[in-house]
């Protein structure tokens, strides 16, 4: 099939380079020129595990293709996916700007049927107004052109997101006419070999299922972290909690690690999305308005233990950070809780020697040339001389660390854990006191 993707980000370049990868003829539009420069020279924009050899093997057999040429774009795909970003406008709403100026583009030039499919993160009625905005362009040039929008979200995760795409656990559809279902039913075909994966409603079900999805998800792990800040009060191990809990199918294993807070492009932004939308609607989320006010103060929970032993006032202390990515596997920073762990600590007078795996070129443009941000060569570097330690985010490079060169490298032994990578009893046998989340002092 020929498809287009618009937008060429996380979801718009892996759901590029998976489709092309069932041989269908895919090109990739976006706007950003810098972008599709590094993918027509043979890079990646993104650190996303398997990714690259997905888009090689696809550039190479001539099935995927990356441009900034809208009319060449519009006139390459019966199908086009809409993927670009939805961020929070100032009132916390999905800002819909690029999502409508994909869909004017295509009202504005096609000359065949298009199926266009939602694939960004979009609040309930957007289909609506995709179509609207498709059908007032052809108006505008007089045509009669036959057109279907679906909704197909998506549920990948950054830093596993070829192998989500690649073996989803389902594919929502909204559609409303079946030749819309039949396409998006040929395309996924290859997709669900094992089962039928493929769950089929109305447009604002499979909008609502996205935010319900990530909003659930959200749910779990706030409620975890508060569980932790009591587990910590109590003299109880919320490790020992959450396997606990988790043996219940009902309740189950996934996402239910506490931690210094949920970061990303996601779930910060989504669950804003909903309060607003429900708001909207005169309805409060009661419940996910304390899951967001909860993850607000989970992000500052390590820099609230830091001040709990040094004190307010951390004036020519220095504090190695490991890890700055929202999570590990990317590069990806948006709302990471290392950004506001940082701020908070040059905001009482410390300086930071940082360090991650990938995400170190995305720190510098975030950061510039932050004098107070000293930027390690690795993890041991960045502890040298350092008043104590803090771990943001779960690397695997971090998990078997050199408990005795810490414990001789930073001056005050102790490690603030955000997200529970050791055991408690085996970080004190080095000598070091060890600050995690939940778990007995
Ligand atoms: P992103 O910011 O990485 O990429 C979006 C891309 O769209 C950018 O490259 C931008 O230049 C491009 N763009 C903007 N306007 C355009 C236009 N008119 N024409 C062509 N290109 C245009 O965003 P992302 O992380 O891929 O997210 C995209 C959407 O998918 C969002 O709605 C997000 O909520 C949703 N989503 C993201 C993830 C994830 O893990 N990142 C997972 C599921 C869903
Ligand atoms: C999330 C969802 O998991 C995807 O299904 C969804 O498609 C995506 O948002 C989206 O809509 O964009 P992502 O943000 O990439 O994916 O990463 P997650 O693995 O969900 O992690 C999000 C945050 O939650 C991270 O900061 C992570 O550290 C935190 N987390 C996760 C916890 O604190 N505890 C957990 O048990 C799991």
């Amino acid at each position: 099939m020929k498809v287009t993707v618009v937008g060429t980000g996380y979801v718009g370049l892996v759901t590029g380079a998976c489709l092309a990868d069932m041989g269908n003829h895919v090109m990739c539009l976006d706007v950003d020129a810098r972008k599709i420069e590094i993918l027509n020279s043979g890079g990646i924009p993104i650190h996303e595990p398997g990714l690259d050899e997905v888009v090689r093997r696809n550039a190479a057999a001539g099935r995927l293709q990356f441009t900034t040429d809208i009319p060449a774009a519009v006139s390459h795909g019966t199908i086009q996916f809409i993927a670009v970003g939805t961020p929070p406008d100032e009132d916390g709403s999905a800002d819909l700007q690029y999502v409508l100026a994909a869909a004017r583009n295509i009202g504005r030039l096609a000359t065949d049927y298009k199926l266009v499919v939602d694939k960004s993160t979009v609040p309930v009625g957007t289909a609506d107004k995709v179509k609207a905005a498709i059908a007032d362009e052809l108006a505008r040039r007089g045509l009669d052109l036959a057109f279907s929008v679906a909704s197909n979200p998506e549920f990948l995760k950054e830093g596993a997101a070829v192998e989500d795409f690649m073996r989803p656990d389902r594919i929502v559809v909204g559609a409303e006419d079946e030749r819309a279902v039949n396409l998006m039913r040929a395309l996924y075909a290859p997709f669900q070999r094992t089962r039928d994966k493929l769950v089929v409603m109305d447009l604002r079900s499979a909008e609502l299922t996205k935010y319900a999805a990530n909003a659930m998800l959200a749910t779990r792990i706030s409620f975890m972290n508060e569980l932790a800040l009591l587990a910590e009060k109590m003299g109880a191990d919320i490790e020992l909690v959450r396997q606990g809990i988790g043996s219940d199918p009902r309740i189950g294993y996934h996402f239910l690690y506490a931690g210094a807070g949920y970061g990303g492009s996601c779930f910060p932004k989504d669950v804003k999305a909903l309060i607003r939308t429900a708001a909207d609607q005169g309805q409060g989320l009661k419940v996910l308005q304390a899951v967001e006010d909860a993850n607000d103060a989970q992000k500052r929970v390590l820099v609230d233990k830091v001040v709990a032993r040094f004190g307010a006032d951390l004036n020519g202390k220095r504090f190695a950070i490991w890890g700055l990515a929202f999570k590990p596997q990317t590069d990806d920073m948006r709302e990471a809780t290392s950004r506001v762990v940082i701020a908070e600590l040059l905001a009482r007078g410390a300086t930071v020697s940082v360090y991650d795996p990938v995400a170190m070129d995305e720190a510098r443009r975030i950061f510039g040339d932050e004098p107070r941000i000293a930027y390690a060569s690795g993890p041991m570097q960045a502890a040298a001389g350092a008043e104590a330690l803090l771990i943001v985010t779960e690397w695997k490079e971090f998990r078997s660390p050199d408990f005795e060169g810490l414990k001789a490298a930073l001056k005050t032994p102790v490690i603030f854990d955000g997200r529970n990578l050791y055991e408690p009893a085996l970080v004190r046998e080095f000598g070091l006191d060890y600050e995690a989340i939940g778990r007995p002092a």
